[in-house]
Formats: structure tokens, sequence, C-alpha cells
């Protein structure tokens, strides 16, 4: 059966499923996020850190401070003091490093792709399933390839080289950027 809708309806449809598309992919983005933090057990006076609050926030003491060094795609050394549970993606955005993350730590797209130096690598934990599924569709993959939104710094990482790759891809559903907090 053929139906006819006008073309006003058949707008304000696609509108309308784009909208709730939108909310889903959000919704469940909040959640990730605030599941990560929550699991980080990170708190402020107003109640739980958003993503991204604890990367700047300085060191409290020297026993926390770890040194990584970011290296973008022409070569350039950005040397960072993070410390101990700093994520690495929203730690390069503080330092004006030039990682993406459109998705925000939800493993929804692997712009946050970097390249581990390959003596730290192996200190890192074993990718899960999801990251490995973003690793699949980054381009430029190689075989210290990780995602940086998922690496969280530790004692052992002190002194870890980041590369970024020449270009990365982004899935997310509306190409949105984030801007550091
Ligand atoms: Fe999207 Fe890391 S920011 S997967």
């Amino acid at each position: 059966m053929v139906v006819n809708i006008c073309k006003w309806c058949f707008k304000t449809m696609r509108v309308l499923g784009t909208l709730r598309h939108r909310i889903n992919i959000n919704s469940t983005l909040l959640r990730n996020r605030s599941r990560v933090l929550i699991s980080r057990g990170f708190k402020n006076q107003s109640g739980p850190l958003q993503a991204g609050e604890y990367e700047f926030q300085d060191p409290k003491s020297d026993d926390e401070i770890v040194n990584i060094v970011y290296v973008d795609k022409d070569g350039k050394r950005t040397p960072v003091r993070g410390k101990v549970g700093d994520n690495a993606m929203y730690l390069a955005h503080r330092y004006g490093v030039e990682i993406e993350g459109a998705c925000e730590a939800s493993l929804a797209c692997s712009t946050c792709h970097t390249y581990v130096h390959p003596d730290y690598f192996d200190r890192l934990p074993e990718p899960d399933e999801k990251e490995e599924d973003m690793l699949d569709v980054a381009v430029f993959l190689k075989v210290n390839s990780r995602l940086s939104c998922q690496i969280y710094l530790t004692k052992e990482l002190e002194g870890m080289e980041l590369t970024l790759p020449s270009a990365t891809r982004n899935f997310y559903v509306d190409g949105h950027k984030p801007q550091p907090h």
C-alpha cells in the first residue's frame, strides 16, 4: 500500500526522527560519562565532577605527578605534568593538544586515536571490546594504537609519549566537537 504524505509532514517526521536519535545518543553519552566519573570516585563540593574537570586540577603532591609528552602530527612535542588518574584525552585538552575527542570518551568515535610509545604500550591494561571495535575503524592504525580517552595515568606511565596520527575519522552522529571545560 502506498501512503502519500505532504512534504511538510515528511520534513517534520525527519526532524523528529533526528531529534529522537540525538537525544538517545546524548543520554547514552551522559550516562557513560557519569558512570566513569562515579566509578573513579571524583567529586567536588557541589557533587560529582564533570568529565574533564579532574584533569584541570593540579597534582596535590609530588607522589601524584606523572609527566608525559604529546607529539603532534608535525612532530611538535608538548611535555605535560599530569597526575595519577588523569585521562590522557582530557589532559591533552587542558594543554591545547589537538586531540579531538568528539564523543567525549563514550567510545562512539575514534578521534582520540593516539600511538603509545612502544616502551609503554604493554604497561597499559588491555583494551576492552568496545575500544577494539573503535580502533578497527580508525585510520592509520598501527600495532601501538590506543584511544587516548581510555588511558588513565599511573605512576608506571611516567615519561610516556603519545603521538597523534596524521588524521582521524569522526563517526559521531553530528560531527560534535567538544570544547575544554
Ligand atoms: Fe570518542 Fe575516545 S573520544 S572514542
